[in-house]
């Protein structure tokens, strides 16, 4: 209770998260709060150690499922302006973990640099897509970090170096950590090159993914070699639905929340998605999105 006395920031009991995720669904968060400075960060972490609470990471929430029973925890949100700060030094772009995907394309656009143009689109804050690695068209995000500023769940601040950040397929070491910023080497191009890479990787994201109703991108990892998203078309899973939660038609590896879906009725369609892929090609899918009770 002391320690709430040094806050700068409100902390909220029983928030909704549903509106805080692409998905729209999902009950509350025990405890909810948008630290404004690192001492915050700091306070609360120190809080949440005290009672036992786990600590949960919001991002941009387009990779997440909240249970229909919420999160027994403290959520964070890093989206004040001391965590949304952006930089260009030369070639490298220093950014805050809260700001949006969409922001740095366009900062990096304006000061003629490439390397990002592959994000485009992607509905995510720089420390969510760092903790995941995200990536499209062949291309991620860990590849362009130079350093991370990260915090530990005792407070301590690192900088951690390139070489002691290890990036794979959707996963990063970074995860453990909060992520509180990184640089980002790119490199000179012309600015109507980089517009016009932009423009492309939008277009293929219109073209073969389904944002027709809210939803969390791809729900399954690719397994090794493979799309899920054909493994679960060849099972002839696309339109099946249960209750409000859909297999899209576009893409069958996007489940689309097209009437009110419960994030028990997006587990179960999961759960089918998985079993008849498992039966039919004995491979066993794992989910992308993170799945927060
Ligand atoms: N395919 C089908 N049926 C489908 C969906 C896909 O046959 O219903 C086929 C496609 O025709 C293609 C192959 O499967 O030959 C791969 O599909 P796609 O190019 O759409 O890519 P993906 O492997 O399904 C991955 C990432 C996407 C990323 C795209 C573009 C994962 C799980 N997904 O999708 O990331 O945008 O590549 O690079 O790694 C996300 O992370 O949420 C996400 C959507």
């Amino acid at each position: 209770m002391n320690l709430l006395r040094g806050l700068s920031c409100r902390v909220s009991r029983l928030e909704p998260l549903k509106h805080k995720t692409t998905f729209k669904m999902g009950g509350r968060a025990k405890f909810f709060c948008q630290p404004k400075t690192i001492k915050d960060l700091k306070l609360l972490t120190a809080l949440a150690k005290k009672s036992n609470l786990p600590v949960f990471i919001l991002g941009a929430g387009s990779n997440i499922l909240v249970s229909d029973k919420g999160v027994n925890g403290l959520v964070l949100q890093l989206s004040s302006r001391c965590f949304r700060k952006i930089a260009v030094k030369g070639n490298y772009l220093e950014a805050g973990a809260g700001i949006m995907l969409g922001e740095l394309i366009k900062k990096s656009l304006q000061n003629n640099l490439s390397g990002l143009e592959f994000a485009a689109g992607i509905p995510g804050t720089l420390g969510g897509a760092l903790a995941m690695n995200a990536g499209a068209w062949g291309k991620n995000i860990g590849n362009l970090v130079t350093e991370a500023t990260v915090m530990d769940y005792n407070g301590n601040i690192k900088n951690l170096k390139k070489n002691r950040i290890k990036f794979k397929y959707r996963r990063s070491s970074l995860a453990k950590y909060i992520i509180l910023g990184a640089s980002l080497k790119l490199t000179k191009k012309n600015k109507d090159k980089i517009k016009a890479a932009i423009n492309k990787y939008l277009s293929f994201r219109r073209s073969l993914q389904d944002c027709s109703f809210p939803n969390a991108g791809c729900v399954f990892k690719n397994p090794s070699g493979k799309s899920a998203g054909r493994l679960i078309d060849l099972c002839g899973l696309k339109g099946k639905n249960i209750g409000g939660a859909f297999i899209s038609l576009r893409h069958a590896n996007f489940i689309l929340n097209r009437a009110n879906a419960s994030s028990d009725e997006v587990l179960k369609l999961m759960g089918l998605i998985k079993s008849k892929v498992r039966h039919k090609f004995k491979v066993n899918l794992e989910p992308e999105i993170k799945i927060w009770n």
